[in-house]
């Protein structure tokens, strides 16, 4: 077995010395003409991180990848956590520390836009990890991006590729759920979860695209922003981007009319309503609202959720009203009627009031 890989290799060298070389032209070209296509970009391209320094919060993370790199010691990853928190830009990057720019020749990406069933495990990654490189780092690198919505059958075809190609490929297992890939390949990569960005962090990178895109934002519009995008920071970059493309200055009413989602003055009005006003009163101002100012009902129940915290309520009101809210939000994700649900979370209201009185 070991003297077929060897001449697989030697049969491989000629062509591999023309790929270094078309590697490097390429990689000129794309410093050349970066500064020039950078503007059309979204910001999210723009400003993805290039270096494992870039990335922020998860230096813990970067820096045991950076010790792995160093010593030529890099194990198969599974990177996984939700949205936004940089798991695709840390692998981008660590391609880059180990390959240089031209390291596009040297990785096989596949996410969830390709094909990834059985016949591409068995096919197109097994005859990328096959094929051996001169390079140093000795070896290659397979990205599955996005691998929760790979099949179990692909998944499980997986497993022995994996071990079998160790010599020369790492593979670099990316996902939201990590519950939604099998334990065998799990226990065959070195798992770092990628937890929600803390606000600061999100600040800080913010604040220096905020001065290089020279974005006029007000200290509350600002505050609204970082509230909103909760940990993810895709979501914060696109929510500015879009606030600056629409509004001359961007304030907290900007930033939530941009966003959809209710104001919390909105939101106060509404939840004072249901506490205070008759049913029919609160029912027609609240459908007036919605319709007014687009609002959903999942948003609303979202915001009021998070205003009776700042609420004075029995607890026991509270826990009836949390247990509702929950109820709700299953019924609507299930597909039930909003009309039906504000109602019942009017009701639910009124009940919670009654409760509290009572006390
Ligand atoms: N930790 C971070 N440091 C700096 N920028 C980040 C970080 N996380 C995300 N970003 C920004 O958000 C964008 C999206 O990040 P990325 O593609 O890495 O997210 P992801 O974790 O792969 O998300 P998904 O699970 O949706 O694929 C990047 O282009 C970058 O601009
Ligand atoms: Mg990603």
């Amino acid at each position: 077995m070991d003297s077929d890989a060897d001449v697989n290799m030697l049969e491989d060298e000629g062509l591999r010395f023309s790929t270094v070389q078309k590697g490097k032209g390429k990689a000129s070209e794309v410093t050349a003409s970066e500064p020039q296509t950078d503007n059309n970009l979204p910001w999210v391209e723009k400003y993805r991180p290039v270096t494992l320094d870039d990335v922020v919060s998860h230096q813990d993370i970067t820096s045991t990848i950076e010790k792995f790199i160093e010593q030529n010691r890099l194990p198969h990853l599974l990177l996984y956590g939700p949205p936004g928190t940089g798991k695709t830009s840390t692998i981008l990057a660590v391609a880059r520390r180990i390959y240089g720019e031209g390291y596009k020749k040297q990785i096989l990406e596949l996410n969830a836009s390709d094909d990834r069933g059985i016949d591409v495990v068995r096919e197109q990654i097994k005859n990328f990890a096959e094929t051996r490189t001169l390079y140093s780092s000795g070896f290659k690198l397979i990205i599955l991006d996005e691998a929760d919505m790979m099949t179990t059958a692909a998944q499980a075809a997986l497993r022995r590729v994996i071990e079998q190609y160790t010599r020369n490929v790492r593979f670099c297992i990316i996902c939201n759920y990590v519950n939604k890939i099998t334990p065998a390949i799990q226990s065959r990569c070195t798992r770092f979860r990628f937890s929600p960005l803390p606000i600061p962090q999100v600040e800080k990178r913010l604040n220096r695209i905020i001065e290089e895109e020279n974005v006029k934002l007000t200290p509350d519009g600002r505050e609204a922003l970082l509230k909103l995008t909760k940990g993810d920071m895709r979501r914060a970059l696109n929510v500015l981007q879009a606030c600056h493309a629409a509004y001359e200055l961007t304030g907290e009413t900007e930033v939530y009319n941009c966003t959809g989602n209710p104001h919390p003055s909105d939101i106060e009005a509404i939840v004072n309503s249901m506490l205070t006003d008759e049913f029919t009163t609160a029912y027609q101002l609240i459908s007036t609202m919605k319709t007014e100012r687009g609002l959903a009902l999942p948003d609303l129940l979202n915001g009021a959720f998070e205003f009776i915290d700042t609420l004075h309520l029995e607890s026991h009101a509270r826990v009836y009203l949390l247990d509702l809210f929950a109820t709700i939000e299953h019924r609507l994700a299930a597909g039930a009627s909003e009309k039906i649900q504000l109602t019942a979370l009017l009701g639910s209201f009124k009940n919670a009031v009654e409760m509290s009185v009572k006390a």
